[in-house]
């Protein structure tokens, strides 16, 4: 599975998004070292605070079906789902890789221009905090 194609299924992702409070529709597609992959969306909440990032619901949809080692995540996300630029995961989302995926895992950003720019996660959550 390229970084590309993952890409595409995290574009296509974006799609399913329930984000009508901000607007910003975010895909997510997460490569399992099986090579499945779980594609996810945000989905908002009227009181804020329960609302789930893209990477989340990705990430819990693998681990409910019993997938425990991932590869890498792909992530997009617009306005109104159009891409203008880098969608980065938040902190929390961070942290939940961090409990599931090596410092090694990818996670493929769409670069501000075009193309995809690839980040590990010891890149992005320096000293994660683990048990
Ligand atoms: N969001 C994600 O889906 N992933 C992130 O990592 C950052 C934020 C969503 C949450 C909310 O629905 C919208 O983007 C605006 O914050």
């Amino acid at each position: 599975m390229t970084p590309e194609k993952l890409m595409d299924l995290a574009v296509e992702a974006m799609g399913h998004s329930y984000s009508p409070y901000s607007g910003y529709q975010v895909g997510a597609a997460l490569l399992c070292v099986d090579g499945t992959v779980y594609q996810g969306c945000n989905v908002e909440n009227a009181s804020y605070s329960p609302t789930i990032c893209a990477e989340r619901t990705a990430i819990f949809k693998a681990i409910y079906d019993g997938k425990r080692e991932f590869t890498a995540i792909a992530v997009c996300g617009g306005k109104g789902g159009e891409i203008t630029g880098q969608f980065p995961p938040c902190g929390v989302c961070r942290q939940v890789m961090a409990e599931f995926c090596k410092p090694d895992f990818q996670i493929h950003l769409h670069k501000n221009g075009g193309g995809i720019e690839t980040f590990t996660l010891s890149q992005l959550l320096p000293q994660s905090f683990c048990l």
